[in-house]
């Protein structure tokens, strides 16, 4: 390993100890090794603006940044425990190709704002994704609500309750991932806040132009105070990860239903082939493996923010212990996205099996119906619902679940203009 940034003439570096120190960091930041030389750019700008770095040693300094930058992308660079860390390889990268201009880049910040801003900068695209991904969910959803409305038994307590359909099956889970969107939307603002300029937690003592790194880097505001700028590490992760966590538990719900309605018990649904999988023994099986996969991976977007939520436990100030955000981080993130990404294309191909689930339709599941249209008539509900009670199996006669759901207050069922209501908040919803 180069020699740590931080080491002094009479520090003696224990390899053992500085694997324990490094981890698997230095690998980790690859992960956003590109985010951090886009903002050690804007940091090179700021100092160039304020006098530090000359105009010449600037060009310098962003074309190495640049070259860097295509060289990792290319696999020319790679970033290993040569290195500390990515921070302190783009500062080596810097100091060897252009001597004293590299020596100057630190010059106002420290690795405790720099892994900020990367994180945030990482983060902003992530989000981004999240919320286009949660889109394209809702618009699949909504798209098949619109063009199809079969009937379909609803569950409660998985017990056959009243009739429903898959236009209401499927407008349920549009307008879920549109609120998916907004929480995706919300938590990409919080973020949004330039750390840079911070350093180690207290500011510095020079005249940084974090006007200009806000504004180069994208970011809608700055993050004011130095102080918070610190503790607000692992709370933004978290609140990144509560968003995909969110979408994640609406999956996890929507797999369960699919993996109950491939059952031959159900019978309700037939999966696009590719995500199925067999059997290595029983040559019969065709097994949803993927519906289950997708069903499991909240577990791992709920474990990483609770690791996250766990380092919390800490005074003010930056602490070691919040290196180990990024791991949970990347790890939540990879296996939450993974996951959305494969929804759109599933549901848009997924076959309901009509007859079977008109099929599971029994005549006792137009009981509510009875009820329901005695007292509108102004029979009191509970004499109304003790008929219908004692009537249940004929509840039936002269009803189809056509009848039934024409009548319903709910998208997807009879009234084409609440898939309007839907098709209007996810039109406002694009960016
Ligand atoms: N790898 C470190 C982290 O993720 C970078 C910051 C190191 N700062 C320090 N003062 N040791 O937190």
């Amino acid at each position: 390993m180069t020699q740590p940034l931080w080491q002094k003439s009479d520090t003696h570096v224990d390899a053992r100890i500085m694997r324990f120190l490094a981890g698997n960091d230095v690998v980790l930041d690859r992960e956003f090794f590109l985010h951090d030389i886009t903002a050690s750019k804007a940091h090179v700008e700021g100092l160039a603006n304020i006098g530090i770095v000359s105009s010449d040693e600037q060009a310098a300094l962003l074309r190495e940044l640049d070259t860097l930058a295509v060289d990792f992308a290319e696999g020319r660079f790679v970033l290993d425990d040569r290195y500390e860390d990515g921070h302190s390889a783009i500062e080596a990268r810097l100091t060897e190709r252009l001597g004293d201009a590299g020596r100057r880049v630190h010059t106002g910040r420290s690795r405790n704002d720099q892994v900020l801003v990367a994180t945030r900068l990482w983060l902003k695209e992530k989000l981004g994704t999240l919320q286009a991904l949660c889109r394209e969910v809702a618009e699949v959803c909504l798209a098949r609500a619109e063009r199809e409305s079969l009937p379909m038994p609803g569950y409660t307590h998985i017990q056959r309750a009243v009739v429903s359909s898959t236009g209401m099956w499927f407008a349920a889970f549009a307008e879920a991932f549109i609120d998916n969107t907004l929480r995706a939307r919300q938590a990409l603002d919080l973020i949004d806040a330039n750390p840079l300029g911070t350093a180690a937690g207290y500011g510095v003592n020079i005249a940084l132009d974090r006007a200009h790194t806000t504004a180069a880097l994208g970011f809608a505001r700055m993050q004011v105070s130095p102080i918070y700028a610190q503790l607000s590490r692992g709370k933004f992760e978290m609140a990144a990860l509560d968003a995909v966590g969110t979408a994640l538990l609406d999956t996890r719900r929507l797999a369960w239903d699919l993996s109950l309605f491939t059952t031959a018990e159900f019978d309700f649904v037939k999966l696009p082939p590719e995500y199925t999988t067999g059997s290595s023994i029983m040559p019969n099986k065709r097994n949803p493996d993927v519906v289950e996969l997708l069903r499991a991976s909240y577990a791992s977007v709920a474990a990483a923010r609770t690791e996250i939520e766990q380092l919390l436990s800490l005074p003010s100030g930056y602490q070691r212990d919040l290196q180990f955000s990024k791991g949970s981080l990347f790890h939540g993130f990879s296996m939450g996205l993974g996951a959305l990404e494969l929804l759109p294309d599933m549901l848009a191909r997924l076959e309901w099996k009509a007859e079977t689930m008109r099929a599971a339709i029994e005549p006792a599941m137009y009981a509510t119906d009875v009820a329901i249209e005695q007292a509108a008539a102004g029979v009191p509900f509970r004499d109304a619902y003790r008929a219908a009670a004692a009537t249940a199996a004929s509840a039936g006669e002269g009803r189809t679940p056509e009848s039934s759901l024409a009548a319903r207050t709910s998208p997807g069922a009879g009234h084409g203009l609440m898939l309007d209501m839907l098709r209007d908040r996810l039109a406002a919803m694009a960016d």
